[in-house]
């Protein structure tokens, strides 16, 4: 399909600075984009940055597509685009945010189900990790609510917006909120939350956006892979690849989305960085056997994507440098270098943003730089 970037209603997300554009939040006002807040994701506009700038050509692939980012502001610019994530969740949300719906028949199904009325029991105690995360009835009503959706919905239309909405609803209406990798106690009230009136506005919020937008792009495809091996990918095959993998000190993926991924999803089975210290720590040449972890995982991936991509095309990446407690390792060029090492050109190599790294015990240790740089075959 004919890319219809030039259009100019896209155009507004392109006066986003770089430092924000590599950020999430610019997505919190554009509709579709901000269904699922992802901590570790880029905007639009860094999407729409990368194809104008540098040229990109579809099919457009994100070996590390998260929330989808890649891939909706793809489709929304008509671009064909692949996506891959090792983690349920992050496909679930990509899946949901790229389809082309039916706003009519989903308008509908909405009417009908506002009418429904659920029956919430108001006694019964869960003992689990998840359940203890929630005020008694809220939980309870999270319970029922989810057991409709999976069961009593499988034929309507909504059903996947209707998940969607409420996995989103899921942290809201808990006592715990994230914090980096990991989850803490809320400050604010830990009483009860109306889980169910929470999901019903994020949901209506969802139909909003689709009626907004009338999203009718090519939808992308989205493969439960591995950016290590990218086994559904065929050689030669890809325009360009616009991608955030992960970050040395931020690829806990699976603590930060815990009570999403328990309560909805399976663990993932693997992750950047899941051996790290076993395989890796014997033979290692640093020592901090996660570096050479994390560094061995992250060539895997650039010859792959050197094998996907076409001649001539590029791939941008957005990835910072670690922070460690005795020193900043700068992850970022180390990349570049690798991805040198695999064929690439080095075409643009951007400082985003310099943050300073400090820990704990040992104070300011140095600065990390985040980084946009692009590799043409
Ligand atoms: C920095 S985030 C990407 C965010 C994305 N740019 C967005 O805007 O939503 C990195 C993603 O890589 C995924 N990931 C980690 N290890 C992976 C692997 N080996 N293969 C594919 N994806 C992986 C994580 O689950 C996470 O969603």
């Amino acid at each position: 399909m004919r890319p219809r970037y030039h259009d100019k209603s896209h155009s507004d997300t392109l006066n986003v600075p770089l430092h924000e554009m590599i950020t999430f939040s610019p997505n919190k006002n554009i509709p579709i984009h901000r269904w699922f807040y992802y901590r570790e994701g880029y905007s639009k506009a860094f999407v729409e940055m990368c194809v104008q700038k540098y040229g990109i050509e579809g099919p457009i692939l994100d070996p590390f597509c998260g929330v989808g980012t890649t891939l909706l502001a793809a489709k929304e610019n008509g671009f064909d685009a692949i996506g891959c994530d090792v983690s349920p969740l992050a496909r679930f949300v990509s899946e949901t945010k790229t389809r082309n719906y039916d706003i009519e028949k989903l308008q509908d199904a909405f009417a009908e189900l506002k009418k429904v009325k659920l029956d919430f029991p108001r006694e019964g105690r869960v003992d689990s990790w998840t359940a203890k995360r929630f005020h008694n009835q809220t939980f309870r009503e999270l319970l029922v609510v989810k057991k409709f959706v999976e069961q009593e919905m499988k034929k309507n239309p909504l059903q996947e917006l209707a998940y969607l909405a409420l996995i989103d609803s899921t942290l809201r209406a808990s006592n715990v909120e994230r914090m980096g990798a990991s989850l803490r106690n809320s400050k604010e009230n830990k009483g009860y939350k109306p889980i169910k009136k929470f999901w019903l506005q994020k949901l209506e919020l969802m139909l909003k956006d689709l009626k907004k937008t009338e999203q009718q792009g090519p939808e992308p495809q989205i493969l439960d892979d591995d950016a290590r091996q990218l086994k559904h990918i065929a050689s030669d095959s890809i325009g360009g690849i616009i991608t955030s993998p992960p970050y040395l000190n931020k690829i806990e993926y699976a603590s930060a989305y815990k009570l999403e991924l328990a309560l909805f999803f399976e663990e993932p089975k693997t992750q950047l960085r899941s051996f790290v210290g076993k395989d890796v720590a014997a033979q290692g040449e640093s020592d901090l056997p996660i570096v050479d972890a994390y560094l061995s995982d992250m060539e895997k991936s650039l010859k792959q994507m050197h094998r996907v991509l076409k001649v001539g095309g590029k791939a941008v990446i957005n990835v910072a440098g670690g922070c460690f407690p005795d020193r900043v390792v700068k992850s970022d060029e180390l990349l570049i270098e690798l991805g040198v090492e695999q064929g690439f050109e080095l075409e643009e190599n951007l400082i985003a943003r310099t943050i300073d790294c400090y820990q704990r015990n040992s104070g300011f240790v140095g600065k990390v730089n985040e980084r946009v740089f692009v590799l043409k075959k």
